[in-house]
């Protein structure tokens, strides 16, 4: 009936990629509409706690805070760290972008939640996503929506393999027919790749930088493979010097960031080898030909594919729109019913 097209449309049904460094959030007949850090500012008065800031407007404070106030991941490594914070963070984002209570009909929301969250935790966030005020609330498997948003052929008897590289963990998976077939996730993604980048400098040039910072360094210039002359390009970096403490600057080449971020890498590499010597044949076969399919924002590291390929042998894409994949793929198994069967209740 065409008014119960028109409720479905006025109705803001949501699709939600948690993830551990950014929340997406994905509306019915409209696609992304908001795309924010996972960051809660959390100031402290006279032993009460409240929120100050959420997202964006929190990161910008992320070590740069007063003692009264603290800039929270409330997820992290693929497990939900701080679950109050985690509700309280999906709330505010639910109403951001609901807007106040016009519409006819409470939204129906689908949330796509860390792989390594447990029973409770998953109870947790759908009631937090109920208490924000939706009729409905399903979950689904993030390597499953990766695939989905990569327009990967999960509904078919094929057999494909989605990388999932996001800030806590990669998820490595192999699907067919609306199923997942092999999954497993590594604790190592984009934040260990900032990690790798603070101890290197750190370790070789007596300087202390902060997470942002590393963060930074890693997406303008941070690379997977060696450059051909070792070098690549230079850059200046400014922290605090750990021997005499006062802020100073150093200059680091792509050829040190390809070594700090060897160890990460390869972890990445190696759970990607575990996934496919875990392989049935059958489906082995089909990835030979379908190749391996890059997703979340660490595939956005320069060279990652290339070291995939010469490891693997195999084909290896990036995804269209690696950061906002999931989040692609969440919304597409809300609004298309053949994949009606990949959400689940709890
Ligand atoms: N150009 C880039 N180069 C390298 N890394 C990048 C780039 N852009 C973003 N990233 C990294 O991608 C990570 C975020 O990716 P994404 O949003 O997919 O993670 P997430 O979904 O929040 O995490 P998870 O899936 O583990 O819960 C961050 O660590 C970020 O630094
Ligand atoms: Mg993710």
């Amino acid at each position: 009936m065409w008014f119960q097209r028109f409720f479905k449309i006025m109705s803001h049904d949501m699709a939600i990629d948690l993830g551990t460094a950014n929340t997406v959030v994905y509306v019915r007949g409209r696609g992304v509409v908001l795309n924010e850090p996972s960051v809660v500012a959390i100031e402290t008065l006279n032993g009460i706690q409240r929120v100050k800031a959420v997202g964006e407007d929190a990161k910008v404070m992320m070590g740069k805070t007063p003692d009264a106030i603290e800039a929270i991941r409330p997820l992290r490594d693929g497990v939900i760290a701080d679950i109050d914070v985690a509700e309280q963070m999906i709330k505010h984002f639910i109403q951001k972008v609901h807007g106040p209570r016009r519409f006819p009909r409470w939204p129906e929301i689908v949330i796509c939640v860390p792989s390594g969250s447990t029973k409770v935790e998953r109870r947790a966030i759908r009631d937090a996503a109920s208490n924000a005020g939706a009729s409905q609330v399903f979950l689904i498997e993030e390597p499953m929506a990766a695939a989905i948003g990569a327009d990967m052929p999960v509904t078919e008897p094929i057999g494909s393999m989605v990388v999932d590289i996001g800030g806590g963990t990669t998820e490595v998976a192999v699907l067919s027919l609306r199923g997942l077939a092999y999954t497993t996730s590594v604790r190592t993604g984009g934040d260990k790749m900032d990690e790798a980048i603070s101890s290197y400098v750190r370790r070789n040039h007596n300087l202390l930088i902060g997470e942002a910072t590393a963060e930074r360094i890693k997406k303008e210039v941070g690379v997977a493979l060696m450059p051909a002359d070792g070098k690549g390009q230079t850059i200046h970096i400014k922290g605090r010097d750990l021997v005499n403490g006062v802020p100073k600057e150093i200059s680091i080449n792509q050829g040190q960031l390809a070594e700090a971020l060897s160890e990460p890498v390869g972890t990445i590499v190696e759970g990607v080898r575990i996934a496919l010597e875990n392989t049935a044949p059958e489906l082995a076969a089909d990835i030979v030909d379908q190749g391996i399919v890059l997703t979340g924002g660490g595939a956005l590291l320069e060279g990652i594919d290339e070291v995939l390929r010469r490891e693997t042998g195999l084909p290896v894409t990036v995804a269209e729109d690696p950061l906002t994949c999931v989040a692609l793929g969440t919304g597409r198994a809300l609004e298309e019913e053949v994949f009606r069967g990949v959400l689940s209740t709890g």
